[in-house]
């Protein structure tokens, strides 16, 4: 079945109940993961089921914000300049939101260099800047932290790479938004006042993926606040901004921005999750079935091992992906082209750029599915002339493999390559 509208069909993807922590077996990691089977109860309860209904995601836009949203006319406007620096991308993740005992990834200067003769343009930076802030009122960060976070700025922008840095993992925020807001506006304005003088290639973007109760409606009035801040000491900042729901497109719809010019909206997008997350250990169970290729139908039926004991939807997706052509399989360009050009229709609608800030398989996926799959989702940004940034440069859904020195297989073409 086809949703007419991506907010309706999109839950079963990001939404439900993702939880999104890196694949790894430090203690963070398990506390994450049992933390993640509690919330799947409720998530999977209430969106599971739709996630069989979701493949299409075929939108039919009609502008449908509160009215507060307005409309910016003008395509000329800093935001669409800005834009333009943020085509291809990077995320570095696994590194500074990562909590400091458990840091996998460790970046070395010559990697920016690499990424800019890949043919990168950007690179995304999450940091969990809350990890490293004293008590209330005033949440003074650890200088350690500015240390860690300029030198990669610093690195990217002398390689001509743009570069964003956000707030990650902020679970405070996401579990009560009130109770945390005022620690979010102490971060950023000591983000914001130490930064002041980059250069424009240096973007903020204010939250990853609010979700649980920072619902895009709370999140709104929040995102103002925090924006208003940041523009004592950064006048001409450009920011990017998700909505809630894990930064879903289907939640664009819910969004309300400040007038203000030099704002870009970022969502995440991980559709066909059971094919970008398989085997992945923070999605609640969701996502067990491995071997699972891009695009389906497989050459034989994927048949699942009883033990995993999989639930309806699950088994009703997979009967799709086993049986169903390419063009109407689950596991095809069909789980994100509609999606994308419903991002489109929005963008040119109010006036505001949007960037696909995530989207990525898991290395868990066989290398040529992976190859396809990036292939397919990137081209269909730049179809719809929508900036892309993969996760993630070198951790668990890596482009690039240090010990070789290399790009994964097939992943240059994927991204550079003419088709
Ligand atoms: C999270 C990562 C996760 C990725 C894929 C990102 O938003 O920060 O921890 O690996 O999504 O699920």
């Amino acid at each position: 079945m086809k949703p007419n509208d991506p907010a309706v069909g999109h839950p079963g993807s990001q939404s439900a109940g993702r939880n999104p922590k890196p694949e790894g077996r430090g203690p963070w990691r398990q506390a994450a993961a049992r933390w993640a089977g509690l919330a799947c109860l409720v998530a999977t309860a209430q969106f599971c089921p739709a996630f069989a209904e979701s493949d299409a995601g075929e939108a039919v836009f009609t502008p449908s914000n509160p009215p507060a949203l307005t409309v910016i006319k003008s395509h000329h406007t800093p935001a669409y300049a800005a834009a333009k620096l943020f085509l291809r991308g990077a995320n570095l993740g696994d590194y500074l939101e990562a909590p400091r005992r458990w840091r996998q990834v460790q970046v070395a200067a010559g990697e920016f260099a690499q990424m800019k003769k890949e043919g990168f343009d950007h690179v995304r930076v999450p940091v969990g800047w809350h990890q490293y802030a004293g008590p209330g009122p005033d949440y003074k960060l650890e200088p350690g932290i500015f240390d860690l976070v300029d030198f990669v700025v610093t690195n990217a922008l002398q390689n001509q790479l743009a570069v964003m840095i956000n707030i990650h993992h902020f679970n405070a925020l996401d579990q009560d938004p009130a109770a945390a807001t005022p620690e979010f506006l102490a971060l950023w304005k000591q983000v914001a006042a130490h930064y002041q003088k980059f250069p424009r290639q240096l973007a903020f973007e204010l939250d990853n993926e609010p979700h649980e109760n920072a619902s895009t409606a709370l999140m709104n009035p929040i995102y103002a606040q925090a924006i208003a801040a940041i523009r004592q000491t950064n006048p001409r900042r450009t920011l990017f901004v998700e909505p809630g729901g894990w930064g879903s497109i289907g939640e664009l719809k819910n969004l309300v921005l400040p007038p203000d010019d030099n704002i870009i909206v970022s969502v995440h997008c991980y559709d066909p999750f059971y094919f970008t997350h398989q085997g992945a250990t923070w999605t609640s169970g969701q996502t067990p079935v491995t071997g699972i290729i891009f695009p389906g139908p497989p050459p034989q039926p994927l048949v699942p091992d009883p033990k995993l004991e999989l639930k309806n939807y699950q088994l009703d997706w997979l009967k799709k992906y086993n049986t169903l052509p390419t063009d109407q399989n689950p596991s095809s360009p069909l789980a994100f082209t509609g999606k994308i050009r419903y991002i489109r229709a929005w963008s040119d609608y109010y006036g505001r750029p949007v960037h696909l800030g995530e989207f990525g398989a898991f290395t868990k996926a066989d290398e040529q599915s992976r190859a396809n799959f990036y292939s397919a989702f990137r081209r269909a940004a730049e179809e719809n002339h929508i900036g892309w940034c993969i996760w993630d440069w070198s951790a668990g859904f890596k482009y690039w493999d240090k010990a070789r020195q290399q790009p994964m297989p097939g992943m240059h073409e994927a991204l550079f390559g003419k088709n």
